[in-house]
This record gives C-alpha cells, structure tokens and sequence, in this order.
C-alpha cells in the first residue's frame, strides 16, 4: 500500500514537473490590420489634414468644398467624417455616422477626371506621409469601388 502510493506521488511530480518544463506556448500573432500599419487613428488624421488642403489647393476640384472651406465647424466635422471613414473601413476601432457615399455624393455630377483629381490629392497626402506602397494600394482598393457609387454615367 504505502509503495504503491509513492510511485503515485513520484508519478504524479514526474508529471508535474513534465508540465512545467514545457515551453510556454506563444500565440501566433495576429496580422496587424491596415489601421495598425497605417499608424492608427492619429496617424490618418494627419494624412486626412494633408489630402484636404491638397484638395482646397487643387483648382480642378476645389469650388465643391466651398461650403466646408467657409466653415471652420462644417470643416471640423467633414474631416472627422472623412478620418472615421478611413479608420472603420481599414479595421480600426472607429464608427462611421456619414452618409453613405451615393447619399453624400448625389447630383454633384461628379465625373471620372474629378474622382481621378481627388484620388490623386490623396496619394501626394499619403506619399508626404511616407505611407509604403503596400498600404496605400490597399487603401486605394477600399476607396476605388466607391467611384461607381459617387461618379455620373
Ligand atoms: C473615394 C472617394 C471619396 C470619398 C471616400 C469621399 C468621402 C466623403 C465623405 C465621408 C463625405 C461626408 C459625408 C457626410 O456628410 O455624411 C463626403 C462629402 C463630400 N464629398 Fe466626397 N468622397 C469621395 C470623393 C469625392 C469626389 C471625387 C468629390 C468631388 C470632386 C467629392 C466631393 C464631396 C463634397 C462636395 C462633399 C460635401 C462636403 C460638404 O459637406 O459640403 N467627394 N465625401
């Protein structure tokens, strides 16, 4: 009887000290979402801030945010807007309360060569902020789709 139970205690340590001895697992690492490699929110803000006053600079689009331009608040909110946008689609922890983009767009006559101005704007905003080319083309692939809902046909 007592043998048998100190081959349990010996077994049981044997066990025991199997079990500490083992590595502690690592979890494997999630994949950094866009919104991580981008820098996260503060880091779209600025890039937000440097794409909207390459807009108000660009001759060929900007009389459209004239609105927003004449309005210190109206441009606090579009930016906000713009910069919610980015973070939610790009898997930030953000949530976007515009409208959706054939709401926010209809009857401008938005044409292709204004959508191409625009997306162009944003690139110089990107490249000023040294954005890698992996990230900004899956940005461009978030943001292109949103042509055929905005541009007239
Ligand atoms: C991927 C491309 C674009 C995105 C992601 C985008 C995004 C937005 C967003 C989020 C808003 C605010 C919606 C709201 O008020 O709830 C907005 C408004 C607006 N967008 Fe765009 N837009 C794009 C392209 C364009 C283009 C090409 C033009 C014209 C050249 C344009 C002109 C405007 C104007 C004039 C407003 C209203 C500004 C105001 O409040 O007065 N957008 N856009």
């Amino acid at each position: 009887m007592r043998s048998s139970y100190s081959l349990l205690v010996l077994a049981s340590a044997a066990l025991m000290s199997a079990c500490e001895s083992k590595p502690a697992e690592t979890p494997p690492e999630a994949p950094k979402t866009l919104h991580e490699r981008l820098g996260g929110t503060a880091a779209i803000a600025t890039v937000v801030d440097a794409f909207v006053a390459n807009v108000a600079a660009d001759a060929r689009i900007n009389k459209r945010f004239a609105r927003v331009a004449g309005d210190t608040g109206a441009m606090r909110q579009f930016k906000q807007k713009l910069v919610d946008q980015v973070c939610a689609g790009t898997g930030g922890p953000c949530t976007y309360t515009g409208l959706d983009m054939k709401a926010a767009h209809n009857g401008m006559g938005i044409t292709d060569a204004d959508f191409d101005a625009l997306v162009e704007d944003l690139v110089k905003a990107l490249d000023g902020a040294g954005v890698p080319q992996k990230e900004k083309d899956e940005l461009l692939a978030i943001l292109g789709p949103m042509r055929a809902d905005m541009v007239i046909k």
